[in-house]
């Protein structure tokens, strides 16, 4: 199934000799799944008629901003927030002009103003307009609110000239369009995710150690969430009976010193760093040779405290986006809360833990919280729950 399938997207046309092209465009996106609805300027008319548009949309095409009909039901507002995606091809250097000022003095410019889809800009025009010091001002401003440009192209130019100027073809203008759905679906793509996950071991002599109940649930459904996102993903788990998830890199590790070592390297690469692990605090201060012999009453084992991971990333990598696990018995969010700012943390996310909750269970209670943000999420499956924390971590780490 195409990307564009039932995506709502809204071609714009302004008055350029371009203007032809943009009917391949929209016959292309319509084969492709998507609705597409058309607004025109009134120069743009002189170049295409409507009716060409109406006929390949299935639409009537829209032109007038006080057309009575369309604005009894506020047609410029219903068009804005109807797209999925906006796409104006041709722009002319006026439309650029004017889009740059804000100005709302016709449909189209007024649904630029309207909107809160992303809004994307072929220019085409005569290519000393088009480096007219005016025009780069305006598609620099454009740029600087987020409007993305594409072209203009090299080449002949309609006028005889030639130079930079020419609107992208109908094919790029589509695959253009595609792409940016695509990677809408994967806010995560060409990004690596760093996973701790599971329980450490610290070995006492060679066959006992100290541990704890993590079955590495949370942490393995966090890294399959986050490869859905279309992260590469590297998890850094401690010993438990699953299965890396399909297509995650895993790195199998035993000891707190072994996990510590592995992720500092592995965070050399990373964009966004999440420590599910329940990393043991302490190891003991010697390890036995062989097995320890019951010869006394009572044994005391000395510890030695471990590196605290998460602590020595966020430290060490001030630019990765690094999310901590708080596993509480009390004061959940204060003692969440203290990790946040102690770890220097951009996300923290709290768990209740204790007897049947939280380790070593298929179901799990979440706060996430953030500096300024707070979510709870209830009760429910983990798998269910990485997606949702992970759409959370997706969304604040492409807001930093
Ligand atoms: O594995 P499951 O059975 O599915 O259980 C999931 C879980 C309860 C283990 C998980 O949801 C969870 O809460 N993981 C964090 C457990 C923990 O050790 O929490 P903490 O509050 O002690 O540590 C705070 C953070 O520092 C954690 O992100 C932890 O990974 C990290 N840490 C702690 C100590 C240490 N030496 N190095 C660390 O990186």
């Amino acid at each position: 199934m195409s990307d564009l399938n039932n995506k709502q997207i809204l071609i714009g046309i302004s008055g350029g000799i371009a203007a032809y092209k943009t009917a391949e465009l929209v016959r292309l996106l319509i084969k492709k799944g998507a609705n597409v609805r058309v607004c025109m300027t009134k120069a743009a008319v002189k170049f295409i008629t409507p009716l060409t548009l109406q006929a390949l949309t299935g639409n009537p095409v829209a032109t007038d901003l006080l057309d009575p009909e369309a604005e009894a039901a506020m047609g410029h507002i219903e068009l804005a927030r109807w797209a999925d995606l906006i796409m104006i091809a041709p722009a002319t250097a006026d439309l650029i002009a004017r889009i740059a000022g804000g100005h709302a003095d016709d449909l189209l410019t007024t649904i630029c103003l309207a909107t809160e889809a992303p809004l994307h800009i072929a220019p085409a025009m005569n290519r000393v307009m088009w480096d007219n010091p005016a025009t780069q001002e305006n598609c620099k401003n454009l740029q600087q609110r987020n409007i993305t440009l594409h072209g203009p192209a090299n080449g002949e130019q309609a006028c005889g000239e030639t130079g930079a100027g020419r609107m992208l073809e109908a094919l790029e203008l589509a695959k253009i369009i595609e792409a940016e759905f695509a990677s809408q679906a994967k806010p995560l793509a060409g990004k690596t995710v760093l996973i701790t996950a599971g329980p450490t071991r610290e070995a006492i002599d060679p066959v006992r150690f100290i541990s704890n109940r993590s079955s590495g649930k949370m942490g393995y459904a966090i890294a399959k969430a986050a490869k859905e996102l279309g992260a590469n993903v590297t998890l850094i788990s401690g010993p438990v009976a699953l299965e890396a998830p399909e297509g995650v890199h895993r790195e199998l590790v035993e000891s707190a010193k072994e996990m510590h070592r592995e992720t500092l390297k592995q965070a050399k690469s990373a964009d966004i760093f999440i420590a599910t692990a329940a990393v043991s605090d302490y190891s003991p201060a010697n390890v036995a040779n062989q097995k320890i012999k019951k010869t006394e009453d009572k044994f005391s084992l000395a510890l030695n405290y471990n590196p605290d991971i998460l602590f020595d990333v966020s430290h060490a990598f001030p630019d990765l986006f690094s999310v901590g696990f708080a596993a509480e018995t009390e004061d959940l969010i204060k003692h969440a809360q203290g990790k946040l700012k102690r770890k220097k943390l951009d996300m923290i996310v709290a768990n209740p833990v204790g007897k049947d909750q939280g380790f070593d269970q298929d179901t799990n209670q979440v706060e996430v919280i953030w500096q300024g943000g707070h979510i709870s999420l209830p009760e429910k499956d983990k798998a269910e729950l990485a997606v949702e924390i992970m759409s959370i971590v997706s969304q604040q780490f492409n807001d930093k």
